[in-house]
């Protein structure tokens, strides 16, 4: 079995490991980097609980292998606040009960932050079609999607008010 050495920056941090070929990055986050907020779900790039950023856009941990991402830029659910604080994002998951039982939330959370980045001002069927990249057994995404629209509205009135 042949053995690689990487090295990643993860959340800002430098990481120098030794990783079999076939090690998915999905497993060498959780089991080499004890970042064990990326959850695995369907390891087949279905179900979008293992999304990550890499070199700051959302892709599917699972369907990489660590190998692919030596000398590159890597954030997870542990990296999305900002100084230790939760993104108005985060925070209005939290309060438009968008949580759910916390197997899908980071990938969703992942996804979003992406999203909304590229698209700052998208319709509710865009959301959902966003969304639709997430496979979520607790169901509904009714709180998901409260929260991602709290996000925008409280954007757009801060946009609003910086130009007055
Ligand atoms: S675990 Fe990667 S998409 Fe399901
Ligand atoms: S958040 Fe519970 S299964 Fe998706």
């Amino acid at each position: 079995m042949s053995v690689h050495e990487i090295e990643v920056t993860i959340n800002g941090k430098k990481y120098q490991e030794q990783v079999e070929s076939r090690m998915l990055l999905s497993d060498f986050l959780r089991e080499k980097c004890g970042l064990t907020g990326t959850h695995v779900g369907c390891e087949h790039g279905v179900c979008g609980a293992c999304t990550i950023h890499l070199n700051g856009s959302a892709v599917r941990s699972c369907l990489i292998f660590a190998v692919q991402v030596d000398g590159q830029e890597i954030t997870t659910v542990e990296g999305l606040t900002k100084d230790g604080e939760l993104t108005p994002l985060q925070r209005n998951f939290i309060e438009c009960h968008g949580l759910q039982c916390g197997f899908c939330t980071p990938g969703i959370l992942m996804s979003a932050a992406d999203y909304l980045q590229k698209h700052p001002h998208p319709t509710l069927q865009e959301i959902k079609e966003m969304l639709s990249g997430h496979l979520c057994r607790c169901t509904g995404y009714e709180g998901i999607i409260k929260a991602i629209q709290k996000t925008i509205d409280e954007s757009n009135h801060h946009y609003e008010a910086e130009r007055r």
